[in-house]
């Protein structure tokens, strides 16, 4: 089968490789219909993780099942599947308790918890930006969609994104009425701001430099405020009459930089802290690692990033990091897409064949004007 293949920094090809196949007698094997680039594989595009060579890539997927193991019960060959990023077992205690995202059994890492499909140091499993994907634990794994090719767009989103970034508004802590910062408009950001919407923020500010993502926070009724033109804290703190937001959300991670690229790990930490008012919450889901060899700073190598804690604790503020976990989120947000409440699908800018995905990666990872989010569909 084809797939996409990380060869180095900068480098991927599509290029044959084994046909997924089931291995195990839990195993499906879903025929991907739809397969997103996302901004965590730009971290591995950009050599800044120590993903190996040769990884298929591709956490964000969904199909029709193509084939299924003879321990498969409740998923059928031929039922159209979203697949969530995180791969659970289904029954170690995190599991079982919601928290797929930290699963305790399926990546064989020494003190890594949580698996997922083509990513640096998530397992051995290959990625979806391919033809075919062996899915582990299907039955447990597995979220089935309406029959046919309705909402695909929407319902790709299902896989990480839009559950993602309703974690993040989870993890602040927000209630209807709220005013909620979200630093990132990127995909994550946008569906971090879209989420709040739905849930009833009574405002939300959305934060970034690029001018197309932030007409489209503007575009489905969030405050844009570009970074590059004042501070973003001063602009908030002004609309909110100088009282801050109730919650903030972190869809940057640490990569962040300034206006004029330099990297800051701890700025949009720093600038949640500020712009949080005193006993307000913040939910991290930009990714942070524990090894950054190519980070700016040398505490940062090593995951030390020297954001002020101190103001954290004396604003009493709390704060939830973390991978989402899909399944607590992918149901339901699956029937709002169904009921018309939840359209994710906005930010989908290009639609490529699985062929051309090096130019996907490339024009998204430079931020390119309009490449907000790209899809690839194998076999189109
Ligand atoms: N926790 C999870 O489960 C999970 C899942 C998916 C993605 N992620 C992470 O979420 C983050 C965002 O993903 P994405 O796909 O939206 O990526 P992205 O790289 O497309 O978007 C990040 C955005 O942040 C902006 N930015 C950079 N510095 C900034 C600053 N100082 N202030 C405000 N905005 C700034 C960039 O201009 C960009 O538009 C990444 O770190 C990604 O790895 C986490
Ligand atoms: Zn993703
Ligand atoms: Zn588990």
């Amino acid at each position: 089968m084809k797939a996409v293949v990380y060869q180095g920094p900068k480098d991927v090809v599509v290029k044959e490789v084994p046909d997924a196949r089931v291995e195990n007698p839990t195993d499906a094997v879903v025929r991907i219909t739809t397969t997103n680039i996302c901004g965590s594989d730009l971290h591995m595009y950009e050599g800044r993780t120590s993903v190996e060579e040769g990884k298929v890539l591709g956490h964000e997927n969904m199909g029709v099942v193509e084939a299924v193991g003879a321990g498969v019960e409740r998923v059928k060959v031929g039922d159209r599947v979203s697949v969530p990023f995180n791969i659970g077992c289904g029954s170690c205690r995190n599991c079982v308790h919601g928290w797929t995202s930290f699963c305790l059994r399926m990546n064989p890492i020494e003190g890594m918890d949580g698996a997922a499909y083509g990513y640096a140091n998530m397992g051995p499993y290959d990625g979806g930006q391919a033809e075919f994907l062996r899915v582990p634990h299907a039955d447990f794994n597995l979220l089935q969609l309406p029959e046919g090719d309705e909402h695909e767009n929407d319902f790709t989103m299902l896989s990480d994104i839009f559950p993602t970034g309703w974690h993040g508004v989870e993890l602040s802590g927000m209630v209807p009425g709220d005013d909620v910062a979200v630093f990132g408009a990127g995909p994550v950001g946008l569906m971090a701001a879209h989420s709040a919407l739905l849930k009833g923020a009574a405002r939300v500010f959305v934060v970034d430099k690029e001018e197309d993502r932030l007409a489209l926070a503007e575009q489905i009724g969030a405050v844009p405020v570009d970074f590059s033109t004042a501070d973003p804290v001063e602009q908030i703190t002004e609309a909110t009459r100088g009282r801050g937001v109730d919650r903030g959300v972190e869809a940057v991670g640490y990569q962040a930089h300034d206006p004029a690229g330099d990297e800051h790990p701890e700025l949009v930490l720093d600038n949640l802290v500020k712009v949080v008012r005193a006993t307000g919450g913040i939910g991290v889901v930009g990714v942070y690692m524990p090894q950054d060899p190519g980070a700016a700073t040398e505490g940062a190598k090593e995951g030390r990033i020297g954001w002020d804690y101190g103001t954290f604790f004396t604003k009493g503020q709390s704060m939830g990091t973390g991978q989402a976990p899909v399944m607590r989120y992918n149901r339901q947000l699956r029937d709002l897409i169904v009921a018309g409440r939840a359209k994710p699908g906005f930010i989908v800018s290009h639609e490529l064949p699985l062929e051309q995905a090096p130019e996907g990666y490339r024009n998204f990872d430079d931020r390119v004007d309009g490449w907000t989010k790209v899809l690839l569909h194998p076999g189109s």
